[in-house]
């Protein structure tokens, strides 16, 4: 059987990510699969950048609509960033009746029940894993994996930024803005990093989350947000002296009046797993009713780990696409429900 043929919308670093890793492990991810996948065309305004990543493995265009009009291509995978032009852009890859898997945390937070009604009324998948957590398979694990059970809580460090932030302030006993800047060198910031440290970007990944945990739709408005910016080299000093690590968790939780998202600084004993996650590592607590207490710990961004998750949503298309449209189970399935924003 030919390759699912792949359309690419933005060549970064994550989209090399994506050509190295089909490319090292084309075979497993064929098997895995039931069949190959191809990148065949790449979108990008910056014809250089793109020419670097794609080292002649796909065409390169500049006009985004020549990926999502090609009728050989079934999938976009969109790494553009941002809720701009990337929205526009990923309805019109649905309303052409292509999936789409996304790293896009950020729109599929803010538009992301928009986005699922129309991939519904189109039978396509919108698929998002790479958006939280980069490369622990994280919504893989609450849709499937813990598929069993009725889920109580989620709380995680899922901002790297942020965490590097705080363990350099305490390792070294830096200056916010100095350890701000070298996370933004190591590349771990946001484009505009208010978004890491303001708590932003976390609530984005708590929403999403959230959603899928409880079957509600995303409900980022809703979310208590706090960074990191009121916190002093001196408020870390003091919280290890009482034996707590602070740590910027995103939490969401089932309560008898609705569901709880927040984002705020942590105090945590220091003895917890959790307490030791160190640098930019994310790492995600869920507790379900069935399995108890699980932990899920990895490289929450970069271009191999971020590529990891989108490649397993590309092969999770191709298994959706092998079963006949009429037998296809749901994707995702939201019910209504209340989300409130408590701070305990
Ligand atoms: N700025 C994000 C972080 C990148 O620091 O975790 C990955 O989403």
């Amino acid at each position: 059987m030919k390759p699912i043929q792949v359309g690419l919308l933005g060549a970064g670093t994550v989209g090399g990510g994506v050509f190295t890793v089909l490319q090292r492990n084309h075979e497993e991810i064929e098997r895995r699969a039931g069949r190959g996948i191809e990148i065949a065309v790449v979108a990008d305004l910056d014809q250089e950048r793109a020419a670097q990543i794609v080292q002649n493995r796909a065409k390169i265009v500049t006009d985004a609509y020549q990926v999502i009009n090609d009728p050989t291509v079934e999938v976009v995978i969109e790494l553009i960033g941002g809720y701009g032009i990337a929205k526009t852009l990923v309805l019109a890859a649905i309303a052409a009746g292509k999936h789409v898997v996304t790293a896009n945390k950020a729109l599929i937070a803010v538009h992301g029940n928009e986005i699922f009604a129309a991939a519904r009324e189109k039978g396509v998948i919108v698929a998002f894993e790479a958006a939280v957590a980069g490369g622990i398979p994280i919504i893989k694990a609450l849709r499937e994996g813990l598929t069993a059970n009725r889920i109580e809580w989620i709380a995680g460090i899922i901002n790297g930024t942020t965490n590097f932030i705080l363990s350099e302030m305490r390792d070294k006993g830096l200056d916010f803005e100095v350890v701000l800047k070298e996370a933004q060198r190591l590349g771990y910031a946001e484009a505009d990093p208010t978004f890491d440290i303001e708590g932003i970007d976390a609530a984005h990944k708590a929403s999403i989350m959230s959603a899928i945990a409880f079957g509600v739709p995303v409900q980022f408005d809703k979310a208590h947000v706090e960074g990191i910016t009121n916190l002093a080299a001196i408020d870390i000093k003091y919280a290890e002296e009482l034996g707590y690590r602070i740590k910027l968790l995103g939490i969401t939780k089932r309560t008898p009046d609705g569901i709880e998202l927040r984002v705020h600084p942590t105090l945590i004993p220091k003895d917890r797993l959790i307490a030791n996650v160190e640098g930019a590592m994310n790492a995600v607590q869920v507790f379900g009713d069935a399995v108890g207490t699980t932990l899920y710990y990895g490289k929450g961004a970069g271009s191999e780990p971020t590529a990891s998750a989108v490649i397993a949503d590309l092969v999770d298309v191709v298994r959706y696409q092998s079963v006949p449209a009429d037998k296809r189970v749901p994707y995702l399935a939201f019910q209504e429900d209340k989300v409130i924003n408590t701070v305990v």
